[in-house]
């Protein structure tokens, strides 16, 4: 009887180790604890199982029992000081403890929109070339937008660009050359400047139109700029934005504000030359209206026409990122619709153009 008693002890007693060892906490070592040596445990039931025995193995049994369950509660007890002296239950009952080592949580980080990405790579090829970065308003006076660029009030070159007039003076910017004007009296010369901004014209939208987009206006000013300089920045500059040659070709172009004026166009990057929506199947997308700054203009932004000379260029930040992305409708750039952007298998010419 006494053998099939140490028996049972003996489970309960590895039955202790194992909840021991497995513990991860006070709390969960109490409730093994108790568990274990409660009424309704394996000792406490070989306990209440001594009413039944002969009355001359009760007094044996009761003694092995306790002793067992003696030993056993002192391995809690034990247990217990080495969790309390490790740390563990320091923290009350329902607080969180901080484990540093545990991975954080992960949140999604965004991207850079195209236009952007494009604009701070244009910004780094510039300032590469010498050129600081200015800005301007948004909210524009007829003074900067127009008047000083030799567009005087009733002048017909003021349809070229549909205006959202705020008040008689006061109107969203339409294009980014007013910063030329403030760039000359705030720097004087000589200068090289660009600024990249937001534009804005009452336009119908459609595929390449829409009435908030994006230019990069340059701007630079010294003694003895000629033509010469002028195509050969633009050059550079496209070159390195395309990171390979790109086909352009410049026509004579109208601009109040430079003279000669010229339109540069580039190889439809979407299409690849071959005619689509974008390039309204021409095959040539108008990237970089430029020009020599007009002396009416220079002398508007204090600077002596006769001393100096300079270029300017506007150049279609949105246009540039569609190219260089593939994004089809100019719509999608402000929609955040993904579908926007042509797959890359679609691609041809130089919107692959990856780093
Ligand atoms: N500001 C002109 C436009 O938006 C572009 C331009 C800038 C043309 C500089 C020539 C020189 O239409």
């Amino acid at each position: 009887m006494l053998d099939e008693l140490n028996r049972d002890l003996d489970a309960a007693s590895a039955e202790a180790d194992r909840l021991i060892a497995e513990a991860a906490g006070l709390d969960e070592l109490r409730r093994a604890e108790s568990r274990l040596t409660g009424k309704t445990g394996a000792l406490g039931r070989l306990l209440a199982g001594i009413g039944r025995l002969p009355a001359e193995q009760r007094g044996p049994a009761g003694k092995a029992i306790n002793a067992r369950k003696t030993e056993i509660l002192a391995r809690f007890a034990e247990a217990r000081a080495r969790l309390e002296a490790a740390g563990a239950g320091k923290a009350a009952p329902g607080e969180q403890t901080f484990d540093p080592s545990l991975p954080g949580a992960v949140i999604p980080r965004g991207s850079v929109h195209p236009v952007t990405a494009v604009q701070w790579e244009v910004e780094e090829i510039m300032a590469r070339l010498g050129f600081v970065v200015v800005g301007g308003p948004e909210l524009e006076t007829d003074y900067y937008n127009f008047e000083a660029l030799n567009i005087p009030a009733m002048h017909p070159a003021r349809d070229m660009q549909d205006t959202f007039w705020l008040t008689d003076k006061l109107l969203l910017r339409t294009h980014t050359s007013p910063c030329q004007i403030r760039a000359m009296e705030r720097l004087g010369p000589p200068l090289r400047v660009i600024a990249p901004g937001r534009v804005f014209r009452y336009e119908t939208e459609d595929a390449s139109h829409a009435n908030t987009f994006h230019q990069l206006e340059g701007l630079l000013i010294d003694r003895n700029i000629s033509i010469a300089n002028l195509i050969a920045v633009m050059k550079l500059i496209l070159a390195e934005v395309f990171r390979r040659e790109v086909k352009v070709r410049l026509r004579p172009g109208f601009f109040p504000f430079v003279e000669p004026g010229f339109e540069l166009d580039m190889q439809c990057g979407i299409c690849g030359g071959g005619g689509c929506p974008t390039c309204k199947r021409s095959g040539w997308v108008e990237i970089l209206p430029c020009g020599m700054v007009h002396p009416n203009v220079l002398r508007a932004g204090g600077i002596d026409p006769h001393a100096y000379t300079g270029f300017a260029f506007g150049m279609g930040l949105t246009r540039l990122a569609m190219m260089r992305y593939g994004v089809r409708d100019i719509r999608g750039l402000n929609s955040g619709d993904l579908r926007a952007v042509v797959p890359p298998e679609r691609r041809r010419g130089f919107a692959i153009v990856e780093k």
